[in-house]
């Protein structure tokens, strides 16, 4: 089941697994660096039928670190284009890009400085819904006024113009992980009482608009996915009920893939991700609201019997893993019927074609 092929947009997914965006923290003013080269050409060779690269910032503001990826000027616009035709040149299947903003979050350390804790020299005043600190140790980003929302709005769908004219065959934005957009979605980081606040209805309006307003410019074969929030694992936060709202907004809009995602909004939340396949029920409770949209999950679906069957029982349609794939890029070569192994690695594997 895994490896049944599923049509997304223009394309045929030649499985259900996907490449989960990961940050690398890697980058040189925003561009791509041969880390970059290197670290991506091992995940499209792996055999997933579709690649997700990390989180992109759509401004210099909207960067976690001084080493994040960004996508806002002609210079990583033309470095981005040179990495896309490289990784196109290796293996055509889609590749999209996760857009993000991280609000509160940014102005940080490299994760492997000082525990990724917010920056001490050159740092800079970050934003959010409200002025509330990410933890009591954190510094206090400024409150969004309506201008700098609407600026906001216009810088994701910058990035997104940008990422398609580089060659990216999708965007996904990122609305999870108590980056910007999830800190206007959830009731523990917005306080606001104008149209951005209060009710579920308003806490989703910025993301309804970011995405609306990238829909309007995508051309029909490009994919446009979401990173979802199912929720923040806190009483008084984003529950099921709310995201499946979001989730219908969104998919009325027209995004072509929902991938459920959960916490972040603090450091320490009650999500549990020791379990395996951890989000599926949470998923599968989501995708029971949804009628056509591909709607999948993240964390801990290695185990491919398992992520088999929920595949099998509709329980998800999509697989996105990210860390098996950092911890050894080929092992969906023998864990797989159909073979992925390049011609040029056939020899090192007793597999034969099927
Ligand atoms: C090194 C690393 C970087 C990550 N960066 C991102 C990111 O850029 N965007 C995102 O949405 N999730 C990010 N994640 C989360 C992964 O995409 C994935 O959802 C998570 O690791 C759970 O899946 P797994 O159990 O298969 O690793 C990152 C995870 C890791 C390990």
């Amino acid at each position: 089941m895994i490896e049944k092929k599923i049509k997304l947009k223009n394309n045929i997914l030649s499985n259900r697994i996907i490449i989960s965006p990961m940050c690398q923290y890697s980058s040189i003013n925003g561009s791509p660096t041969n880390w970059h080269y290197r670290h991506l050409s091992n995940l499209i060779l792996s055999g997933a039928s579709m690649l997700i690269i990390e989180s992109t910032a759509v401004s210099k503001r909207g960067r976690i670190t001084h080493n994040d990826l960004g996508l806002y000027n002609k210079i990583q616009e033309r470095d981005f284009s040179k990495l896309i035709k490289f990784l196109k040149s290796i293996r055509n299947i889609p590749i999209c890009l996760q857009i993000s903003h991280s609000g509160r979050k940014g102005s940080s350390n490299l994760p492997w400085i000082n525990y990724g804790n917010p920056l001490k020299k050159n740092k800079w005043k970050t934003i959010s819904s409200s002025n509330l600190k990410r933890d009591i140790d954190w510094p206090e980003p400024k409150k969004a006024n309506i201008n700098e929302i609407k600026k906001i709005i216009y810088q994701f769908e910058n990035t997104a113009d940008r990422a398609i004219r580089v060659g990216f065959d999708g965007i996904e934005i990122h609305m999870a992980h108590g980056y910007l957009i999830h800190q206007f979605l959830s009731p523990i980081c917005n306080n606001r009482n104008d149209e951005y606040g209060g009710s579920v209805k308003k806490r989703c309006r910025l993301s309804l608009e970011v995405t609306k307003n990238i829909k309007k410019k995508l051309s029909k074969n490009k994919i446009l996915g979401i990173r979802l929030t199912g929720s923040d694992h806190l009483d008084k936060g984003i529950s099921i009920k709310d995201s499946i709202f979001l989730a219908k907004k969104l998919k009325k809009l027209g995004v072509d893939y929902i991938c459920v995602s959960s916490g972040g909004i603090i450091k320490k939340t009650n999500l549990n991700i020791n379990k395996d396949a951890f989000r599926v029920s949470m998923t599968n409770k989501i995708k029971k609201n949804l009628k056509n949209v591909l709607v999948g999950t993240t964390g801990r679906l290695e185990n491919l019997k398992k992520l088999n069957k929920n595949i099998s029982s509709k329980k998800l349609d999509l697989a996105f893993i990210g860390r098996p794939f950092l911890k050894n890029s080929n092992w969906l070569y023998e864990s797989l019927d159909k073979n992925y192994i390049p011609k040029q690695y056939e020899k090192a594997f007793d597999k034969k074609v099927k």
